[in-house]
């Protein structure tokens, strides 16, 4: 899931202010059109507020609960070892031919429709740029109107089935609900997780100190995930606004705020020596997934997922360093250390 393209008026900055605002629904609403330039409804439960929220949320949870994913780590383990082995005996670029292939073949996995999983790769870390560079539903809309259509004959046994026949409020959801909710399902944990897997294979490439704990201690792999996450934020903001869109024709053009999880991940207030990466760190109240109705529902598939490739990394590969060859964006300023985006990560693993 990408930031969601709105013009910006001002930012909710800091730890205590964000959290604040993400519990007030009231105040700053989820009720709004992003990408309003390559789609015209809303992804979902995402862009609905309480208590209409509560109703998509409830009735999707049963699928992202801690034990509902756990049941699919031995095909995560399978998936990551042989996606590692053949990436550490091949070489190439760490997030087009292993974070991405991994993580789509793992959603695969999920959503039992391993028969799409390369039509997925294809598309790129990005959905609205699987056509090209210019900003596009096209390619996503095509699948999504393509899976309906099957999942509403029914003679498919997967997660598109299930949305197509789940009742929200007595009513099956309609064609505009199902495509809100398998698109966000789809963009949701795509270049986020993709950035997590490459930021794992990054800082290890450049600390040796923590390749070596982690490859010492498998108990140090929560806090160090918890740790990369903090740093990397890879959602590093959303939107909200003022005025509910769906509630009122009067919308005032400065009515979007951003609320900045980056910026509460390194509150120097709640974090010690935030501008570094610190694995041991006893307190990580991040706010990566968010806070509050919204927080993100695919935690537990991110959390186990990097749980399970940095295991697997650890046993089948290493160590390695990053070549000079990577192309990678880092924030400005205080953040200048800090991964923006890993257009290319080539590690170099000969000694
Ligand atoms: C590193 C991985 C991930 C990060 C950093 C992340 C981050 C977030 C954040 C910050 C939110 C809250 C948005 C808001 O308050 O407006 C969110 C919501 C959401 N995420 Fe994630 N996410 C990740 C992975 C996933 C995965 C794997 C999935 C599913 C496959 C997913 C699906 C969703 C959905 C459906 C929501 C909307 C929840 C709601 O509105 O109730 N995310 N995510």
């Amino acid at each position: 899931m990408a930031v969601v393209k709105v013009p910006i008026s001002h930012e909710i900055s800091g730890h205590k202010a964000v959290r604040q605002a993400l519990r007030d629904t009231g105040t700053y609403s989820s009720d709004l059109q992003g990408d309003a330039d390559v789609r015209e409804y809303r992804q979902l439960p995402l862009e609905v507020d309480p208590p209409r929220h509560h109703l998509f949320r409830t009735a999707l949870a049963p699928y992202f609960v801690k034990p509902a994913i756990e049941k699919f780590i031995p095909e995560f383990e399978d998936l990551a070892r042989k996606h590692i082995t053949r990436f550490f005996a091949e070489g190439g670029d760490v997030v087009t031919n292993l974070a991405l292939p991994l993580v789509m073949g793992n959603l695969g996995v999920i959503y039992n429709r391993p028969q799409d999983v390369q039509e997925w790769i294809e598309w790129g870390p990005d959905v609205w740029t699987a056509a090209g560079p210019i900003r596009s539903g096209d390619v996503l809309h095509g699948y999504l109107d393509r899976i309906y259509e099957e999942a509403l004959e029914g003679k498919t046994a997967d997660m598109w089935r299930e949305i197509a026949t789940l009742e929200i409020d007595g009513k099956v959801v309609s064609a505009e609900e199902f495509r809100g909710i398998t698109g966000v399902l789809l963009a949701g944990g795509r270049d986020t997780v993709v950035k997590l897997l490459t930021g794992i294979v990054w800082h290890l490439g450049n600390s040796q100190r923590d390749f070596e704990l982690l490859k010492n201690d498998s108990t140090l792999f929560d806090g160090a995930i918890d740790e990369l996450l903090r740093f990397l934020s890879p959602l590093p903001a959303m939107a909200r606004t003022t005025v509910p869109e769906s509630t009122s024709k009067e919308l005032p053009t400065d009515r979007y705020v951003q609320i900045s999880f980056i910026s509460a991940n390194f509150d120097e207030t709640v974090f010690e020596n935030p501008f570094e990466i610190d694995i041991l760190r006893s307190r990580n109240p991040h706010l990566s997934f968010g806070f509050g109705p919204h927080t993100c529902i695919g935690n537990h598939i991110t959390e186990i997922e990097a749980k399970v490739f940095l295991k697997a990394l650890l046993e089948v590969a290493g160590p390695w360093i990053i070549s000079n060859k990577s192309e990678i964006r880092f924030y400005e300023g205080a953040l200048s250390n800090v991964p923006a985006h890993f257009a290319q990560l080539i590690v170099d693993s000969s000694r």
